[in-house]
């Protein structure tokens, strides 16, 4: 598989080979050069200057001085682990086949390596893990028919349902471009022009917008996909996990607390976890409904700001995600790991979320700029099955990716000299009929109010406190015709949401200055902090 030399038995005879003065633990640089000095730069007189020709410092610093990659521009902080998907093989009585001819789902025990990847969405790759934030919850199933990646949030909505919105979406609820500080006010300057955002909205700023770490949290695909069966039948589908450690999300104030003491929360927690053997575990259920536009729906199914409930579209379990192995090495496993929603395996397909479809786009885009063109090559990445491609080339290519078989001259297909050849297709293709015109044009059903007030009236009493709590403390600091909007939107969504921020904002003097989403400023903080004196 690896580039070797052509010297007769070589590889062979230098193998983990130690010169006189090494051992298998002796420090050596790149080039394999024992380093006999690590502790002094090769100097003129013991006083300096430094001279040029040290390699090995060369060599070591100028590694150093690349140890970083571009950091995710959303999700940057995260934390990840290694474990199996196992299958359960039926859906309720019925056998899973009926819907989908993916290979992973089909026999009751069957096991599937996965990598997870969970993390919060706005700030850097040191951020607090406290934050109010969506978490993302990405898997990565290296399945036998090659690799499937479900990225997922915990939250089972989004603020948005076109593509086109996200870099403004982001942009908004990320530090502002001068000041380097998130700020309520461009939030929600966003968000007040975007009536869409309001069901997200909901549940960010309640207490599920703070999972208490990333082991009791939930997941979900948020968008329907499709699954397509072995006569190439289609149904739409959404996917959730539901964590068997149960459920936690934090208050503002508790996650303030935890904040002062340790940033770094949830990534402890998970790591910790699973050294002690205490392997977090969530089943995998799906939603089902059929491939159509159920007009019978106040709206679109189709819609990512929208549930299914669960009441009308049952949770129907399919598997078991267990993590049991933490990465040995951080950036290699998980800040190089790349996910994308275009990676599908066979009896799993695309719906028409206009949403998913600018998503699947954007994935891979970012992480030949972010991790390089050959980002698949790298073990977290690349499949566990075979992989054989004519591509070629590229900055840090270190293995051609062909069959045992092949003539490497062919790198194109078709050749009758050698080379790869095409699969043949397995199971019935599904071929879905598309016609209409092309033009630029919002959804029919938009709805934007109606589930919105649905959850704030589900929501339990003291959620529905913290959620108004959490809106005031940060729009209390924005300007009156942004507060004016807001409390317009949310009176649609629910009268008695709307009449709560009026009057919160009402009875909260009005502060000059902007400050980050959500947190808490009661009377007695700011006068405990007047009577803090400076050293
Ligand atoms: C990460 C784009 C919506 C979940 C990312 C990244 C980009 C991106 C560019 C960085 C990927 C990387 O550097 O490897 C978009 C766009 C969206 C969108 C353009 C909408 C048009 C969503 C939605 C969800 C989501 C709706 C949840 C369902 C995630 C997760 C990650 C991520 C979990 C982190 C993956 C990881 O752990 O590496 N997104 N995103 N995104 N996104 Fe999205």
């Amino acid at each position: 598989e690896y580039f070797g030399t052509n010297v007769e038995g070589s590889e062979e005879v230098l193998k983990n080979k130690t010169g006189e003065n090494e051992t298998e633990d002796t420090l050596t640089n790149r080039q394999g050069h024992p380093v006999t000095d690590n502790q002094n730069v090769r100097t003129v007189g013991n006083r300096g200057p430094t001279t040029l020709e040290n390699y090995d410092f060369l060599e070591k610093i100028s590694h150093f001085d690349r140890e970083r990659i571009p950091e995710r521009v959303v999700h940057a902080r995260g934390a990840g682990a290694h474990g199996y998907f196992e299958a359960y093989g039926t859906i309720g009585d019925e056998p899973i086949s009926k819907y989908t001819r993916a290979k992973l789902f089909q026999e009751k025990g069957k096991k599937t390596p996965v990598f997870v990847r969970f993390s919060t969405v706005n700030h850097g790759k040191h951020s607090p893990e406290t934050l109010r934030d969506p978490r993302g919850f990405a898997v990565k199933f290296y399945t036998e028919d090659g690799n499937w990646d479900l990225v997922g949030n915990n939250l089972k909505i989004f603020f948005i349902r076109d593509p086109l919105k996200f870099p403004d979406l982001v942009h908004a609820f990320q530090p502002d471009p001068v000041t380097n500080i998130q700020d309520g006010e461009r939030i929600f300057d966003f968000i007040s022009q975007s009536p869409e955002a309001m069901h997200m909205i909901t549940f960010l700023f309640s207490p599920w917008g703070i999972p208490a770490n990333y082991r009791q949290m939930q997941g979900s695909g948020v968008h329907a996909y499709r699954w397509v069966n072995d006569e190439g039948k289609a149904v739409l589908v959404k996917y959730h996990f539901e964590p068997l450690q149960g459920i936690k999300n934090l208050t503002q104030a508790e996650a303030e607390e935890i904040q002062g003491k340790n940033f770094n929360h949830a990534t402890q927690d998970l790591y910790e976890a699973i050294e002690k053997g205490e392997y977090p575990e969530w089943e995998m259920y799906v939603q089902i409904i059929s491939d159509d536009e159920h007009s019978e729906w106040d709206f679109d199914p189709l819609d990512p700001t929208k549930l299914w409930y669960k009441d009308d579209v049952p949770w129907r379990k399919v598997g078991k995600l267990v993590l049991n192995k933490n990465p040995q090495n951080f950036h290699a496993e998980v800040e190089q790991a790349a996910f994308g929603t275009g990676v599908l395996v066979d009896g799993l397909d695309f719906s028409d979320d206009k949403l998913l479809q600018g998503r699947t786009f954007a994935y891979s885009d970012t992480q030949r700029y972010r991790v390089g063109a050959n980002y698949l090559q790298l073990p977290i990445n690349a499949p566990k099955k075979h992989v054989a491609t004519n591509q070629r080339g590229g900055q840090m290519e270190y293995r051609v990716d062909q069959g045992t078989h092949q003539n490497p001259h062919v790198n194109y297909e078709p050749s009758i000299i050698g080379g790869l050849k095409e699969a043949k297709q397995v199971g019935k293709e599904y071929t879905p009929h598309v016609e209409g015109e092309v033009k630029r044009e919002a959804i029919e059903r938009q709805n934007n109010y109606g589930q919105a007030g649905e959850t704030y009236r589900r929501f339990n009493e003291w959620e529905r406190n913290e959620l108004i709590n959490n809106l005031v403390n940060t729009l209390h600091s924005c300007r009156k015709e942004i507060q004016d909007a807001m409390v317009e939107h949310l009176t649609k969504c629910d009268p008695d949401y709307g009449k709560r921020v009026a009057e919160g904002l009402k009875m909260m003097h009005m502060e000059t200055g902007h400050g980050p989403i959500g947190t808490t400023k009661t009377e007695e903080a700011v006068q405990q902090a007047e009577q803090v004196g400076h050293p």
